[in-house]
Parts: structure tokens; C-alpha cells; sequence
């Protein structure tokens, strides 16, 4: 390990005294910029690479992948964290993702507000609806936030850290405030009804649809390879991503 860390520590000296820099400084645009226009790319040094990338572009409807999950059911962490946000990290030119957190919750009504009983039990409750707020108020920015919360020993421990780590400038009371009072409430109703209206219903967790369809043989494969699967289904130009290829298996449920 020690042997490896240096040798690439070498091989970063060596080849920054190489470039002494030139890459790095040539332009004053963010790389997230440099296709934006001929000139900044010509100014940048990467016309040929935009014009490629620019040919390479979606052209076709991105790959719709839905998840029905639990914060604290071991088979949804390890779908998550190995599999959804890793695909969608090197697909996401191609592919949407939804997160429902719900899974096999209850929902009980009373008096305009409802209550709700997790199958993990309270924390997972919280869990669930930490990471609703997270969404609505960074949409799918979040997702770094509960990847760092689903991968961690401790999910409820991690989120403020979590939290912090990515979005400093986001205060932790104001996630509580959704946490605990009426928005979160009807966030974490909208997520019930959705999940109770999915056809067919889901028997277990992680519940996975693909453009809105769930079979065992779509079920298979996502929990078998999603990134394959995303690549196969999605009919425009490939990108040279889905060339490569991202094995792992999960295969946990938690049953209803
Ligand atoms: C890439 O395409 C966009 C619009 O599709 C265009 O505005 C931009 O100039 C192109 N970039 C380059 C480097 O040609
Ligand atoms: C994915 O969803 C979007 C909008 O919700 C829709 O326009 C698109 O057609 C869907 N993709 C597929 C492949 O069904």
C-alpha cells in the first residue's frame, strides 16, 4: 500500500514538472464550462475534445429509474450506495433517477396530520424523512448527502456531518424545521401515496421501476447490474461510458 501511494506520488511530481502547469492555467473557465462555446473551448485548448463531446450529446429520452426504499434496510444501502449513485455519477447524460423513501411503511391519519410506523422502527422514520427534506430543498444535489448518510455505520449519526461536508452553507435547523413540522409531514404523505400506488404494488424493498415499469426480470437485472441496464435500454448514441461496464451485485431485500 505504502509502496503504491508512493509510486503514484512520483509519478504526480514527475508529471507536473512536465506540464509545469500549462493545462491547468491556460484558461479561466471551470471545466464544467469549457463546451459552452466555440471561443471558450478554442481558448481552453479543447475545441477537438467539445467537438466530440458535443456529437456524443443525449439524443434520445434519458432512462427513467425510480427507487422504492427504507433508510435502514441493509439491501437498500447496498443498492444505493453501490449501485444507484454510482451509475447515475457516470450516466447521468442518459439517465433520471427518483428516490422514494417509504418502502414498507404504515401511515395513519389523524386529523389532517399522519403518523407513520417504519419497519426498522423509528429511526428509520427519520431516516426516511431526513432524506425527503434533503430533496426538497436540493433536489437531486442531495444525493451525495444521502450517499455519505446510507454508507456510513450509523445513517442518523452521519446526516448532520454529512450535511456539512457538502453543503455548509445549509444549516441543520433548517432541515429539522422540515423534519419535524407540517412540510415534511405531507412530503413524507406524498411518499406514501406514491409507493401505494404503484402497480404491481411492491412486495419488498429495494423496489425498483424502470420508465415507470416494474417486472422480476427488470428487478433482476437493476439489482444484477443497473449501469448495464440503463446502458442497454437507453436507445440514443451510447455514451463511451456504458463501453466499460460497472459489475456488483446486490441482492438483500427487506420483505413486506
Ligand atoms: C456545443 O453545442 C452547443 C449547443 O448544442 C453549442 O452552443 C456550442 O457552441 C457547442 N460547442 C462547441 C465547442 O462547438
Ligand atoms: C422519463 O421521464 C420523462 C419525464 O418524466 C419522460 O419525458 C421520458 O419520456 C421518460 N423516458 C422514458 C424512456 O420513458
Amino acid at each position: 500500500m505504502f509502496g503504491f501511494n508512493l509510486s503514484v506520488l512520483f509519478f504526480a511530481v514527475v508529471s507536473l514538472s512536465k506540464c509545469s502547469g500549462r493545462f491547468v492555467y491556460s484558461c479561466k473557465y471551470p471545466p464544467s464550462q469549457w463546451c459552452d462555446s466555440a471561443d471558450i473551448a478554442a481558448e481552453c485548448g479543447v475545441l477537438e475534445q467539445c467537438a466530440k463531446f458535443n456529437v456524443t450529446k443525449p439524443n434520445a429520452d434519458k432512462v427513467n429509474v425510480s427507487l422504492y426504499y427504507e433508510s435502514l434496510c441493509p439491501g437498500c444501502r447496498g443498492f444505493l450506495v453501490m449501485q444507484l449513485v454510482p451509475t447515475f455519477i457516470m450516466l447521468s447524460d442518459i439517465m433520471n433517477i427518483d428516490l422514494v423513501p417509504y418502502g414498507n411503511a404504515q401511515e395513519k391519519e389523524d386529523q389532517g396530520k399522519y403518523t407513520y410506523v417504519c419497519q426498522h422502527g423509528e429511526d428509520e422514520c427519520l431516516g426516511n424523512m431526513i432524506e425527503t427534506c434533503l430533496m426538497n430543498k436540493l433536489g437531486l444535489n442531495a444525493l451525495p448527502v444521502i450517499f455519505c448518510m446510507e454508507s456510513g455505520a450509523d445513517v442518523l449519526k452521519a446526516a448532520q456531518p454529512c450535511l456539512g461536508v457538502y453543503f455548509p452553507e445549509v444549516t441543520w435547523d433548517s432541515v429539522m424545521e422540515c423534519v419535524k413540522g407540517d412540510q415534511g409531514n405531507k412530503l413524507m404523505h406524498e411518499n406514501a401515496v406514491k409507493t401505494s400506488s404503484l402497480k404491481p404494488p411492491h412486495e419488498y424493498v429495494p423496489w425498483i421501476t424502470i420508465n415507470g415499469e416494474h417486472t422480476d426480470d427488470l428487478q433482476d437485472k437493476a439489482m444484477n447490474s443497473l449501469f448495464s441496464l440503463v446502458c442497454s435500454l437507453y436507445k440514443g448514441e451510447k455514451p463511451p461510458a456504458c463501453g466499460q461496464g460497472l459489475q456488483k451485485k446486490t441482492s438483500n431485500y427487506c420483505m413486506n
